[in-house]
């Protein structure tokens, strides 16, 4: 089903929930949205569950994976690049994939002023290359490494790996591992309290192409919800949290956002 369909019940009732998306999203003081996988399902990434997730196709991943890096961190980095070889399928869509329509719309949100801040669960860096600002990714982001104990990031490019692991050269006392956050490995504290806190100042919270599974982001919307703000979810199919939002926009983020936005510049 697309908005692009000839107008119908579904068509009008669509059209009607991205009129209240946009109504809502003006109206409110803290816009924030909270995205996931499908987001980026549009720009040749694969998601992770659903029929053609990666695990669905290829199995859950490994829940140990934190606790081995952490076992032997030097393994782990001389690991990396047979990971990388196991993963081909994803890294290849990572490494071709540039922002669809709905990161773009998402960037004009931010530039119109009316989206402030973006938590994202995804690591592909494709909010950075549509322009966005404001961006928490709390599950990190594959072109950086990370100091497990100061948090310092840097990008993996010209990153110096000589010796492994490789040991952070700003607190000198931490291991520098990938940003990606680990099955098993704990949210890094300051990308958490950046949630926590764009979540208190939130009053309406898009839901964009998310399963809202995994904790602690899946908290986020029941807490922006139970202190009295709304909710929006932009995701082709029902989600645990469909039942919390206040207007559901059922189509994928690529088409429904820009035309949220549309309706968003046409009020102004
Ligand atoms: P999932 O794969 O769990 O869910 C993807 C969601 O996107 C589903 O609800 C789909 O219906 C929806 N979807 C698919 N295509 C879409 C489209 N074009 N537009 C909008 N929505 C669409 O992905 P996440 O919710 O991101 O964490 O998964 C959360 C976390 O689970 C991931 O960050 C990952 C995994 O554990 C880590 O790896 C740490």
């Amino acid at each position: 089903m697309t908005l692009r369909e000839p107008p119908g019940e579904r068509g009008e009732a669509l059209e009607q929930a991205i009129e209240e998306a946009a109504r809502l999203i003006a109206a409110s003081r803290h816009v924030v949205a909270l995205v996931g996988a499908g987001l980026s399902a549009e720009s040749g990434v694969p998601t992770f569950r659903g029929p053609e997730g990666l695990w669905t196709k290829h199995g859950e991943p490994d829940l140990r994976d934190y606790e081995r890096f952490v076992e032997d961190p030097k393994r782990w980095w001389e690991m990396r690049r047979d990971r990388a070889n196991r993963l081909g399928e994803l890294v290849q869509a990572l490494e071709t994939a540039v922002p669809n329509p709905g990161h773009l719309a998402l960037r004009d949100m931010e530039e119109m002023g009316r989206l402030k801040h973006i938590i994202t669960q995804n690591i592909d860096n494709l909010h950075q290359l549509a322009g966005s600002q404001a961006i928490t990714e709390i599950h990190g982001n594959r072109t950086k490494l990370r100091c497990v104990l100061c948090n310092q990031r840097w990008p993996v490019e010209g990153f110096l790996l000589d010796e492994l692991p490789p040991k952070c050269p700003d607190c000198t006392a931490g291991i520098v591992k990938g940003d990606t956050v680990m099955f098993g490995e704990p949210i890094p504290r300051d990308a958490l309290d950046d949630c926590i806190n764009q979540s208190q100042m939130c009053d309406c919270m898009l839901l964009v192409g998310t399963s809202a599974v995994v904790y602690p982001a899946a908290q986020f919307p029941v807490d922006v919800k139970s202190a009295g703000g709304s909710l929006i979810e932009v995701n082709p199919n029902e989600t645990p949290l469909t039942g919390l939002c206040d207007v559901v926009l059922r189509g994928p983020a690529g088409e429904t956002l820009p035309l949220v936005v549309e309706k968003l510049r046409a009020a102004r």
